[in-house]
């Protein structure tokens, strides 16, 4: 029996509830698009998930964790081994007062991150205002340092719990994590860990005020996103702050362009939506576009902040 055949079996033995064989990807990303992946799993628990990931490294078994799938183009081929989705996996929030106005708040991984920056407003806690609306989950925008105009995740992060190489759970302080531009690189710590929980450093404010702002926030980035249609939010990296990937866009005149039913966006350029029914190769359609028109353009390389795998 091959390893592949013997964690199947295994899998079914042990998480007939959770697991399941070519599963359309397309039902797990934001832009709802993606081939099968061949075993996909939504752990219930912290020690199955262990369990689970224990497993597949012993016996080499591909493995790729999602969380929202918010940043994420799975090819429509699909993914060969397993996908875990720590979704379903616990999702806590807990707040512990420390000193003076300082707040450390606890939270699973497969939280959404747009919930603790609810959870934060609704307890007059500041220092999250800037993630509202960011899709997807929070150990996903931590693996990318997610961000807007008005911060990003390692500047209210304190630490993470990960599941490291030896399959043992561990606390890393922020202070030794490698945060640049949407990125973490976990050089020195473990190759390729897993977060399971993390803990931000917000501080008491003025409740009203905190509210205030998380609604403007929220009014602009409605008034200047596509929101409402499936998407995974921008594709591109600013490649400096004076050349925005969407002003780029724009400016290579590719608004509205289309391939299949995948658009660049109307109403901002570094958004590329599904209009109902598009593939994943619509989309890279169209991301290789952007990236040669507007190399040609501006002599500029775009480079995508979307994962792409498959
Ligand atoms: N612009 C255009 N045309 C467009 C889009 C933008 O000319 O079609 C111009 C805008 O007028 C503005 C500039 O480009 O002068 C920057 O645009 P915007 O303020 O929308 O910000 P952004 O740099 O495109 C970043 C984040 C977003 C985040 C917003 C708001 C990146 C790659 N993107 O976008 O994050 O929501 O700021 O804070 O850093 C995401 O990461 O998925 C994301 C959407």
């Amino acid at each position: 029996m091959t390893g592949t055949e013997e964690i199947k079996n295994w899998l079914s033995q042990h998480y007939k509830a959770s697991v399941t064989f070519n599963e359309p990807m397309s039902s797990h990303t934001t832009f709802k698009t993606g081939g099968p992946a061949e075993m996909f799993i939504s752990p219930l628990t912290i020690d199955d998930a262990i369990n689970i990931l224990n497993r597949a490294s012993k016996n080499r078994i591909p493995v790729m964790i999602i969380g929202g799938g918010s940043n994420l183009i799975v090819k429509d081929k699909g993914i060969k081994g397993l996908v875990v989705s720590l979704t379903k996996t616990v999702r806590k929030i807990s707040a512990e007062k420390t000193e003076k106005q300082d707040v450390l708040v606890n939270v699973d991984s497969g939280v959404k991150t747009h919930d603790l920056c609810r959870y934060a407003v609704k307890n007059g806690l500041s220092g999250m205002n800037f993630a509202l609306g960011i899709p997807g989950t929070v150990g996903g925008s931590i693996c990318m340092n997610a961000g807007t105009a008005t911060g990003e995740m390692r500047d209210a992060l304190d630490s993470v719990e990960i599941l490291n190489g030896s399959g043992k759970l561990k606390t890393i302080k922020k202070e030794k994590l490698h945060f640049s531009y949407r990125r973490l690189n976990w050089k020195n710590i473990s190759p390729d860990p897993v977060i399971f929980s993390a803990t931000f450093l917000l501080k008491k404010g003025d409740k009203d005020k905190i509210a205030a702002e998380a609604d403007t926030l929220i009014k602009t980035r409605n008034n200047n996103q596509p929101v409402s249609l499936p998407s995974a939010g921008c594709i591109f990296k600013n490649p400096d702050p004076e050349n925005p990937a969407g002003k780029l866009i724009d400016l290579a005149g590719l608004k509205g362009r289309s391939s299949g039913n995948a658009q660049i966006s109307e109403r901002h350029a570094n958004f590329i939506v599904n209009k109902g029914g598009a593939s994943s190769s619509d989309i890279l359609d169209l991301i290789t576009l952007a990236q040669k028109e507007v190399y040609n353009r501006f002599n500029i390389k775009l480079e995508t902040e979307v994962k792409i795998v498959g």
